[in-house]
């Protein structure tokens, strides 16, 4: 039997901890008080400095000038306190600072959340023996590094040093590990990769109380540490989904474009998405209907000039994040309730991005806001393209809702908008579009893979520009020429979408193993846990948009696109919404490739296999439902089997046939010849992308629609 069926299925029908399959991978402590694990440095005079680490006991002794950097080996976050049981006297200072990067560890302050300097460090006077704790506006949301350090003569003797741990403030504190999804496959680092991003988006959850404040963003002074308060209040809940837990710790709707599927292919934090994706409706103009670069806080003080120009900036594509965050709430909760009570909004809104739309057909983009790349402005790839996928959403949104007045104008939008892109912006010598009608010479990567996600690129179109982007890859990443030279995991999360629709899944294979794992977990400069928002092609870290490289967040939800890629795309398991699915595993050269979750109306489960015969796929969808399932043509002559029961939701096996008759369970059989075999370079049994000649072929890809929720099993066994 299948450990997709002994186990992964009877987890996900399971409440129990020891259930969730492949807990091994969770980063994700298992309660909130968190002891360091390792001393990574020590400087002075500390006797015993590892004696309040996980693996030490007994008391550290702080003698004279010293210091000691403790290692968590992997991003925490939350409220530091420790107890003095001696002292020499009552005029020592301890002083605290953290950092998630080793690049910044310094006793004089902790890396930056402003647009200068360095953090200042959290002194405390010890008096005497006792309980000392940072206030709870000194929540530091994300560091691996923390650096206690003694700055006098005389000693100060520590018993106990933790931090509690405090993102996903609404789970259970023995909680934090009840992933309700999973994925697993046959290379290792992929695995890591997962549990990264779900984790990534896990310290991104904070309480709704530690929001930015922003306090000191007038610094001017490089030399002098910055004032930092995490006290504003985000949202009318108790979490928020903000960009990064060190900074901003505020909502940024780019994040709803990316890291909110993640967040329900992990742990199905619809709270957080809702209380957060409501507050960022709750920042719309009512007039125009413009959404905001980035939602106001509930409640901050005192008011500071980054929140004000939060008020009056507009973002074309921001904007439009926030429409598809809605969508995306949408998909994974079925919450049609919430769909239709911002209906209007949803519809406002996207009436305010037409109003750009000019006699080209195109938008004419006059705010430069964007995710801090350069150029946006004018007929841009980008956002016509995100505005296109808007546009299709929206079609689709008004079905559900049954307000169908718009459909015929937003269709008609859609198309006009991709035969003008294609006309004014696509270059045949680059195989990509290019940014603008004024540029020549910039092909961007973010434009290019929206036009793919967008379906402006046809087929052929999306196979030559997942090749030229392929092609420009450096070391350390994907480039993001719009941005100077960024590596941006942002849009390279989309870059993987768009190898997976332009049929070339081993590209995004490749992609994840060389930038999100080789680089982003293991150098040694990073967290080995969580992702860092942005870098540079020379591998410094480096964020072009930034002056202060203390500054860069390492752990940013918009880094996480790795886990929509892995869960939906290699194993297959696209949700649609409430009812409807489509399976279609992309597994490139993987040999195992499994994944699950469980969301509020049912549990998803995949897991492709290849074996001494050829491939078995089996997957699993919710009673009730109805999906397609979607082969890519195998690489071999062969037989193709399909056995399925859709279950009742009583539980009992409910025996149907593909297209009528009944009692017989689903069987469906089919030859398979590959007409390319012998230029194919795929084995026999495994699949992957048709040769390209072929891509736009019928028989590039078998279909098979009007499937009911249930329990499938496709084998391909070669001849
Ligand atoms: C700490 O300081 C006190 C007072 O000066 C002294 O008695 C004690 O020996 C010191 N402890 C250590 C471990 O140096
Ligand atoms: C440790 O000492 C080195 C060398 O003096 C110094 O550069 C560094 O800032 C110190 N680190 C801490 C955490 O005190
Ligand atoms: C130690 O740090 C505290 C807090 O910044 C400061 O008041 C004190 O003067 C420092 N002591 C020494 C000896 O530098
Ligand atoms: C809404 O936008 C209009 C036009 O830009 C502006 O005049 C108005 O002040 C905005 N309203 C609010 C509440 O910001
Ligand atoms: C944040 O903390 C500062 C410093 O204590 C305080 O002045 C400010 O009023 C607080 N702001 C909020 C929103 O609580
Ligand atoms: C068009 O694209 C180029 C290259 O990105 C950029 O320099 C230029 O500013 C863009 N035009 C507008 C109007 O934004
Ligand atoms: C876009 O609109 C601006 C402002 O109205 C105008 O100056 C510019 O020429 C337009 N750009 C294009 C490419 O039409
Ligand atoms: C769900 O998606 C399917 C496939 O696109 C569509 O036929 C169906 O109408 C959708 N259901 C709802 C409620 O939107
Ligand atoms: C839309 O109409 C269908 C069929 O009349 C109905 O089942 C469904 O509840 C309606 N949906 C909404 C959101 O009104
Ligand atoms: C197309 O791209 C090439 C670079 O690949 C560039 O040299 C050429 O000028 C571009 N053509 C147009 C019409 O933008
Ligand atoms: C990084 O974390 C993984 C667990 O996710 C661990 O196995 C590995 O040893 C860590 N690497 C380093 C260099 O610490
Ligand atoms: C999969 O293909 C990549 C190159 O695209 C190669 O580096 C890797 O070794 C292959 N893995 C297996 C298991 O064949």
């Amino acid at each position: 039997m299948h450990r997709l069926q002994t186990v992964a299925l009877a987890a996900l029908l399971s409440n129990s901890a020891s259930a969730v399959p492949y807990a091994e991978y969770i980063l994700a402590p298992s309660q909130r008080d968190l002891s360091p694990v390792n001393v990574y440095r020590t400087n002075g005079t500390v006797i015993n400095a590892a004696g309040v680490t996980t693996s030490g006991s007994g008391s550290t002794i702080f003698n004279s000038v010293s210091a000691v950097t403790y290692d968590y080996t992997k991003n925490i976050g939350g409220l530091v306190s420790f107890i003095v049981s001696s002292s020499s006297d009552s005029e020592q200072y301890l002083g605290i600072s953290f950092t998630e990067s080793s690049m910044w560890i310094s006793p004089d302050g902790s890396d930056a959340t402003q647009n200068i300097a360095i953090d200042e460090t959290l002194w405390f006077r010890i008096t005497g023996p006792g309980n000392y704790s940072v206030e709870p506006l000194h929540d530091r949301g994300a560091f691996r590094y923390l650096n206690v350090y003694h700055n006098t003569t005389g000693n100060v003797t520590l018993s106990h040093l933790q931090t509690y741990f405090t993102a996903m403030p609404h789970f259970p504190d023995d909680g934090l590990r009840e992933y309700t999804g999973y994925f697993h496959s046959n290379d290792e680092k992929l695995n890591r990769v997962w549990y990264a991003g779900a984790y990534t988006d896990q310290l991104c959850t904070i309480p709704s109380t530690s929001g930015n404040s922003l306090v000191d963003l007038d610094a001017t002074d490089p030399n002098m540490p910055t004032v930092w308060w995490s006290n504003s209040t985000l949202t009318n809940g108790s979490s928020a989904f903000t960009d990064g837990p060190k900074r901003d710790k505020l909502i940024w709707p780019g994040d709803f474009a990316i890291s909110v599927p993640g967040v329900f292919l992990s742990t199905d934090d619809a709270i957080t998405v809702k209380l957060s994706l409501q507050q960022l409706f709750a920042s719309q103009n009512t007039t125009t209907g413009a959404l905001p670069w980035f939602a106001q806080p509930v409640y901050a003080f005192p008011e500071n000039g980054f929140l004000n120009l939060g008020k009056v900036v507009f973002s074309f594509n921001y904007h439009l994040f926030t429409l598809l965050g809605l969508h995306n709430y949408w998909i994974y909760t079925g919450d049609d309730e919430y769909l239709q009570n911002n209906w209007n909004r949803f519809k406002l809104g996207l009436n305010y991005s037409l109003s750009f739309v000019d006699e080209t057909g195109l938008a004419n983009v006059t705010s430069s806001f964007d995710w801090l790349r350069e150029g946006m402005g004018g007929h841009n790839i980008e956002a016509n393209s995100i505005l296109k996928h808007t546009l299709d959403v929206a079609v689709t949104l008004a079905y559900a809702v049954n307000d169908t007045s718009h459909i015929e104008s937003w269709t008609n939008a859609s198309t006009a908008i991709a035969s003008a892109a294609n006309i004014l912006l696509w270059n045949d010598t680059a195989s990509l579009y290019k940014d603008n009608d004024t540029t020549t010479s910039l092909h961007p990567q973010d434009g290019n893979v929206w036009s793919i996600i967008s379906g402006i690129a046809s087929a052929n179109q999306s196979t030559a520009i997942s090749a030229a982007l392929a092609a420009r890859w450096g070391p350390y990443g994907a480039p993001a020429p719009e941005a100077g030279t960024t590596v941006s995991p942002f849009i390279t999360g989309f870059e993987l979408q768009a190898h997976y629709l332009a049929g070339q899944p081993q590209r995004a294979i490749d992609l994840m193993r060389f930038m999100w794992a080789d680089f982003m977990l293991d150098d040694p400069r990073m967290t080995n846990s969580t992702y860092i928002e942005g870098y540079d092609v020379s591998g410094a870290l480096h964020y072009p948009a930034y002056a202060d490289d203390a500054r860069i967040s390492h752990s940013h939800g918009w880094s996480s696109g790795p886990v929509l890629a892995l869960s939906t795309f290699a194993a297959g398991l696209h949700v649609l919404n409430k009812t409807s699915w489509v399976a279609h595993p992309q597994p490139g050269n993987l040999t195992e490739v499994e994944a699950g979750f469980e969301v509020g109306y049912g549990s998803f489960a995949a897991e492709y296999l290849v074996t001494a015969e050829g491939v078995k796929y089996t997957f699993s969808t919710p009673a009730g439902t109805k999906g397609s399932l979607i082969l890519d043509a195998p690489g071999c002559k062969g037989k193709i089997s399909i056995v399925g029961s859709n279950t009742a939701g009583d539980g009992k096996v409910q025996r149907t046939e593909h297209g009528g008759g009944r009692d017989k369970g689903f069987h469906w059989n089919k030859q398979v010849e590959n007409q390319e075999a012998s230029s194919s370079p795929w084995k026999c049994g495994v699949w992957g992308p048709s040769p390209a000649s072929q891509r736009s072929a019928s028989d590039s890809t078998i279909t098979i629609d009007g499937l009911a929720g249930g329990n499938y099993t496709v084998e391909i066994t070669c001849a």
